[in-house]
């Protein structure tokens, strides 16, 4: 058998190398590869017993039927996890620092225990004393959850086999150790190993395990995609320091639909729910002004309305700038040159910034036309109607192409006082009563019809 040799690993994404690289390749970034000793080769390769034999699989569902999602009562988290808590799943929760996934899986910790099921809740970033002082100030003392403070992966399953809970919460990955693997905890071996140590003692014990990953720039800590493809269902938690706004969404997710998200605001009490995202993000629209488009998205199965907002002014730079946030600057870039290609309204020259307002991130190509209707109303500085909502893809020809759930995103605008909508010709459907909707086919009619040019 040849030698174990040590390994370089990307602390990004788990990706194993021959030789250091400065650039991983399989996730393509830069200076996150480290030397690691070896995963054990396992034991010798005979056959095992017949542990995992296999039964049919029509006599699963008699025999076995699941036991019901659990509920946490939060309503946002609950539909995030595609309706509940499977029983036995493995969840990964990941978010920067600091961000609020601490404070996050204690409220749900705690309103999983309200709720009947057995929750208990290990943090290896603070003591019990810390936890429970935490849990004073969100007004959560008195729930019945109990608390750990471990970073030992075998004295955690211990604990876990002997309390036998529905819910286990982990906080975090990156700050416990197997004894087994020769790595300092936060490794990917060691985030590797015992994720799938606790992976295991979910599916076994039936279990629901969350595990709380935190999201590393760079350095020698691993990040939580090393653990994404072991999980069930990925969530992570988004937002803007400087906004108050987070955004649980699920990247994935085995037992739901993804792309689904829960919306919360963080007070000085802890996460509150918001029960209706799109009235948050459209709240700071004053006046209508240049620059502001209103697009009528769907995220996961909700639609939500959010705020595109421009910014186009003459440049002193050579190469003008283009800064995006919120939005996928690939795309911007293409719709950029689509107006110049086939509208012939050029912005070299300019330098242009766009934002989704509240701190949202939009990666629907159904946005596309409301990111034109932005940049042109910047550009030419002219404000939209502001009863107005719009929604449509671009092609590269400038042709518009219409986009799912039309119906549900007009729906919505409607609910939130919008009385107007413009949308790609060839959408389905019959409109709403009592809402102008102006079809388009393509870009250069939309410019022709909105600005006059
Ligand atoms: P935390 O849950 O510790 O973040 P993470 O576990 O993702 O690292 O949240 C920390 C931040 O949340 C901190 O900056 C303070 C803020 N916060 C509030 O605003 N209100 C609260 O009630 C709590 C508990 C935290
Ligand atoms: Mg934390």
């Amino acid at each position: 058998m040849a030698k174990p040799v040590n390994a370089f690993t990307c602390t990004a994404c788990g990706a194993t190398h021959r030789k250091w690289a400065g650039k991983c390749d399989a996730c393509g970034a830069w200076n996150t590869i480290i030397e690691e000793a070896p995963l054990s080769q396992g034991p010798g390769r005979g056959l095992g017993t017949l542990k995992g034999k296999p039964v049919p699989l029509s006599g699963l569902a008699t025999q076995d039927a699941p036991p019901p999602r659990a509920q946490s009562g939060i309503a946002e988290l609950d539909r995030v996890l595609g309706g509940g808590l499977v029983p036995g799943s493995a969840i990964l929760v990941g978010g920067d620092p600091g961000i609020g996934k601490s404070t996050l899986l204690l409220q749900a910790a705690a309103a999983f225990a309200r709720s009947g099921q057995q929750a208990i809740y290990i943090s290896g970033e603070e003591a019990s004393a810390q936890v429970r002082m935490r849990a004073q100030r969100l007004g959560l003392g008195d729930a019945p959850v109990r608390l750990g403070a471990e970073t030992a992966l075998r004295d955690i399953l211990t604990t876990l086999d002997a309390e036998r809970p529905d819910v286990a919460i982990i906080d975090s990955i990156q700050t416990l150790w197997s004894d087994q693997i020769e790595a300092a905890p936060g490794s990917v071996s060691q985030v590797r190993a015992t994720a799938h140590e606790l992976v295991t003692f979910a599916k076994r014990r039936g279990t629901a395990v969350i595990l709380v990953g935190h999201v590393t720039k760079e350095g020698q800590i691993a990040g939580p995609r090393v653990v994404e493809h072991m999980v069930d269902t990925v969530l992570y938690f988004e937002g803007e320091r400087g906004h108050q706004f987070r955004i649980l969404r699920a990247h994935k997710n085995r037992f739901g639909p993804a792309d689904e998200i829960g919306v919360f605001e963080m007070t000085g009490g802890g996460l509150s729910e918001v029960a209706n995202p799109s009235a948050l993000f459209l709240s700071e629209r004053g006046e209508p002004s240049p620059g502001s488009a209103v697009f009528a998205g769907i995220e996961g199965t909700r639609p939500v309305l959010t705020e595109v907002q421009a910014l186009v002014a003459p440049s002193t730079l050579a190469s003008p700038r283009r800064t995006v946030v919120g939005l996928d600057s690939g795309r911007v870039s293409t719709i950029l040159a689509v107006l110049e290609a086939r509208c012939a309204i050029p912005f070299a020259g300019l330098d242009v910034f766009l934002n989704v307002a509240g701190g949202m991130r939009v990666a629907e190509p159904a946005a596309d036309l409301a990111i034109a209707a932005a940049l042109l109303s910047a550009r030419e500085d002219t404000s939209l109607p502001a009863d107005c909502v719009l929604f449509g893809e671009i092609s590269l020809s400038g042709a518009l192409r219409p986009v799912s759930q039309a119906e549900n995103r007009l729906k919505e605008a409607q609910k939130l006082g919008f009385s107007r909508a413009i949308l790609p010709s060839a959408t389905k459907g019959e409109g709403l009563a009592g809402m102008r909707i102006d079809r388009t086919p393509d870009l250069t009619s939309f410019v022709g019809d909105t600005f006059g040019a």
